[in-house]
């Protein structure tokens, strides 16, 4: 049931407050700042030798994975190799009983990421599969594991899934960090206190940011191509928004790091090109504002994610869509969210049957 929303995708994307929440609910514990994770706790030894930790998954789900990448390996100071399981399956990949794999699937049956599971248990790997779908295939063939509680996601763009999946992998580094003692007590306070926070900051994107979303939409729905650029925890978001507007719009879209630009995307920009920034105020604001400047040079049109109450970056373009201000590391789980919604406006907007797009199948069992 759509609940009153036009498409089921609009309703997944208003869930998540709520969805995020229940990812995070019996977990984070408020009252005496832990997080509780049974599944971790089941391979909480083999986490802590683990040589490395290899992600495997496809789609949506590897963009979380190359997030949890940066923030594992920056909170956790652990090596996180983030394999696209299509690949992985099949090259003959360097596996012992020291690697940890983390199997991250809204569905739990896509073929691919089974199989680079099996792939790596035979070789003696850990597995742990973060998996929306109770009782799924990844689920049973994994040696431990969380669920995300998104409950069932119909649209075939995942979007509550991957806020969800963000949400348990955030609890996943911290509690890790914990463990090994790798992160200061007060970034681990501003970490939690931020993340549980989290739903009340994406209600606010939902409540203040439609009209703006809405306007840029209708702005830049006639475009043939986007570029999405972002840096650190970002870049990951600009990948994701490059994929949902593929898949919901069906204009060509890419997604890079915003310092590649200039070894060879920039070649694109003209005045027809809208660039969609992910530039929330992080430790390469500076940097990411400079990469702005030399788009509007080239005449290319900025479109901007911004920190709520970012002048520099609204002085330079009137298309921004605000997000509230919160730790670096927490702020691509709320950049993520406009993003969504511009995919949403500008594939209603070109008429399109945004819960279905075509070509496309919500869970990939064939390889
Ligand atoms: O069910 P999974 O998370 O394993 O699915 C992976 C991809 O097929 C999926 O994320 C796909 O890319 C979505 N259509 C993205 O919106």
């Amino acid at each position: 049931e759509k609940n009153g929303y036009d498409h089921f995708m609009l309703k997944e994307i208003f869930e998540q407050p709520q969805t995020i929440f229940d990812s995070l609910r019996g977990r984070l514990d408020l009252k005496h700042e832990q997080i509780t994770l049974s599944g971790l706790d089941k391979i909480s030894d083999k986490l802590q030798q683990a040589n490395r930790i290899i992600i495997v998954a496809c789609g949506t789900s590897w963009h979380a994975g190359l997030l949890a990448e940066y923030v594992i390996e920056e909170l956790c100071r652990i090596n996180v190799e983030v394999e696209y399981a299509s690949e992985f399956r099949y090259r003959n990949p360097i596996i012992t009983d020291k690697d940890v794999i983390i199997a991250i699937s809204q569905s739990g049956e896509t073929a691919d990421t089974l199989v680079a599971m099996e792939t790596a248990k035979k070789q003696g790997a850990t597995i742990f599969g973060l998996v929306n779908v109770v009782g799924s295939s990844i689920a049973r063939i994994s040696d431990a594991g969380a669920y995300t509680h998104a409950g069932p996601e119909i649209g075939v763009a995942s979007t509550k899934a991957f806020t969800a999946q963000l949400a348990v992998l955030y609890l996943m580094a911290l509690k890790l960090a914990e463990i090994k003692q790798t992160i200061s007590s007060e970034t681990y306070q501003v970490l939690f206190d931020d993340l549980a926070k989290v739903p009340k900051y994406v209600q606010w994107v939902l409540d203040t940011q439609i009209d703006s979303i809405k306007r840029i939409a209708n702005k830049y729905m006639d475009a043939d191509d986007f570029l999405y650029l972002g840096r650190g925890y970002n870049f990951p978001i600009a990948l994701e928004g490059a994929l949902k507007l593929k898949e919901i719009s069906y204009i060509h879209a890419e997604g890079y790091p915003a310092a590649e630009m200039k070894h060879g995307p920039i070649a694109l920009v003209d005045e027809y090109l809208p660039v969609v920034f992910v530039a929330t105020k992080d430790s390469y604001h500076e940097k990411i504002i400079s990469n702005m400047q030399e788009i509007k040079a080239r005449k290319g049109q900025v479109i901007a994610v911004v920190t709520e109450g970012d002048e520099v970056v609204t002085s330079l373009t009137e298309d921004t869509i605000a997000v509230p201000r919160v730790h670096e590391i927490i702020a691509p789980i709320l950049s993520v969210i406009p993003l969504q919604l511009l995919s949403y406006y500008i594939g209603v907007g070109r008429g399109l049957d945004v819960d279905k797009p075509r070509n496309l199948a919500k869970s990939v069992t064939v390889e």
